[in-house]
């Protein structure tokens, strides 16, 4: 399989980011069927496009969210259906974007330094199967462009 050996990211903005991003995580995927080796790569390819502090998927298993691919310092591995952002986005199948981690009830501390976050579930066949999970260390990083781009590229798992 072909494969770019680096990363190339570019832009000024974080539209030109993701439109420079997207056809790479297209090309590392098109390839390859398994999913947690998909999840792994998106991962790593959007955590250092943006240099988030913490990246990461949670898998449906049963009635909680599991910790998959990550990258970043370490975090809980078991959320419940309801709980949390991630949770949340699960329960109600829909992205959320938390401009203040302090302002969402019942959010879920992983990371004290942690202050903003984007939920996005990653459905098949209609179903969640997962989340994708963002966090900034700063107030208001993610908008409606973060889940534009984001539901993207969930969507090419
Ligand atoms: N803050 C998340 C928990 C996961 S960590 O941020 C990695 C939440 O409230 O669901």
């Amino acid at each position: 399989m072909y494969m770019a050996e680096e990363l190339i990211v570019k832009g000024e903005t974080k539209q030109e980011r993701y439109e420079t991003l997207l056809p790479q995580i297209v090309s590392v995927l098109e390839d390859e069927s398994d999913l947690i080796a998909n999840m792994a790569n998106v991962v790593a390819m959007l955590h250092e496009t943006f240099c988030f502090w913490w990246t990461g998927f949670y898998r449906v298993v049963g009635d909680d969210l599991v910790l998959g691919p990550f990258q970043g310092p370490m975090a809980c591995t078991r959320i419940r259906k309801g709980r949390g952002v991630c949770g949340t986005a699960w329960a109600t199948e829909t992205t959320q974007v938390v401009p203040d981690v302090d302002q969402f009830p019942g959010h879920i501390a992983c990371s004290s330094a942690s202050r903003s976050e984007i939920v996005v579930p990653v459905k098949k066949a209609g179903i969640v199967v997962a989340v994708l999970d963002i966090d900034s260390v700063a107030l208001g990083t993610f908008d409606q462009s973060d889940r534009h781009y984001l539901e993207r590229i969930v969507q090419l798992l």
